[in-house]
């Protein structure tokens, strides 16, 4: 099966290809002087099936030119068209919050449903949805990179201690503690805007010489863990370590967090320089399972 990588998944692609005997797919996509997209793919397609690997962090800005690649493949012939996208964008806005706002994780799973075969993603942000089948109705796996985040700790740091921002990480903290074979405290946070969060330490009776250690599945402006690194410095932990899944990075987080003296890793759904966490392995086991699942 052919694999064909959108723009900054080249690194990962690479990897993934190494892992599971999926052959390159070859296109060449750029854009106009005036923005849109040019597709033209290369290969001879003799193929009924292809995947294609997204980085989709701006997704307003990439989610276009996906359509168009996916539109051009079924054109020339491709039957099905599976989507990898490690980080799963539109996943936050669950609900109508406020009367009159769009639910826009269940319009954004219905648009990409209709021009897909199969979707297989990393740590989708699910809250108030409790599971993708609830809104995709193609098949759609999430794999979990809770192995790959407590395999780091385990080779990286001594005596960790693992924490989670908020009540919405206890799903990713309790894992990787118990795999990582520490402890895990949870954080209190309210959230008064897009840029302000209030973070607070409850009475803790954990080791306050462990290496504490912030594990979420998004880094989007970085304030949620600016406050809680804030908040245990204040309590007597030591300087905490920052790993998120996914790093969004909005503009001049990553600055903010390495001006606040943190150290950030993330894994590599989205390329960056802290990607240290190769999900590859993790995506090409879930990619297994969904082609023997979807045959
Ligand atoms: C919350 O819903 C998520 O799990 C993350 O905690 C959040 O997206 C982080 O956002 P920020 O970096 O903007 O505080």
């Amino acid at each position: 099966m052919l694999l064909y990588a959108m723009p900054g998944q080249e690194q990962l692609a690479a990897s993934l290809r190494s892992q599971t005997g999926l052959l390159a797919g070859t296109m060449s996509l750029r854009r106009f002087p005036d923005g849109e997209t040019y597709i033209r793919i290369l290969d001879q397609l003799h193929t009924e099936e292809v995947a294609i690997l997204a980085q989709l962090h701006h997704p307003d800005e990439q989610f276009l030119s996906l359509l168009l690649l996916i539109s051009t493949l079924r054109d020339l012939g491709v039957k099905r068209v599976g989507l990898i996208a490690p980080y799963l964008p539109y996943m936050r806005q669950d609900k109508r919050f406020a009367p009159g706002e769009g639910v826009s994780a269940r319009y954004f799973a219905n648009i990409l449903g209709k021009h897909l075969d199969w979707l297989l993603c990393v740590d989708p942000h699910l809250h108030r949805i409790h599971d993708l089948t609830e809104v995709y109705t193609i098949p759609a796996r999430a794999m979990t990179a809770v192995a790959p985040i407590a395999d780091w700790i385990s080779a990286h740091l001594d005596r960790p201690l693992v924490i989670g921002p908020d009540s919405e990480s206890e799903q990713w903290a309790a894992s990787v503690a118990r795999l990582a074979g520490c402890e895990y405290e949870i954080l209190n946070k309210i959230r008064h805007g897009d840029r302000e969060v209030e973070v607070s330490v409850p009475v803790n009776t954990a080791d306050l010489s462990c290496t504490p250690v912030l594990v979420d599945d998004i880094v989007s402006t970085g304030k949620t863990m600016i406050q809680a690194a804030r908040q245990l410095l204040q309590a007597g932990y030591p300087q905490p370590v920052c790993i998120a899944v996914h790093g969004l990075f909005a503009p001049g987080a990553l600055q903010e967090m390495q001006d606040a003296g943190l150290t950030v890793v993330t894994s590599n759904s989205i390329a960056g320089q802290h990607d240290q966490i190769d999900l590859a392995p993790l995506i090409a086991s879930g990619l297994r399972e969904m082609l023997e699942g979807t045959e």
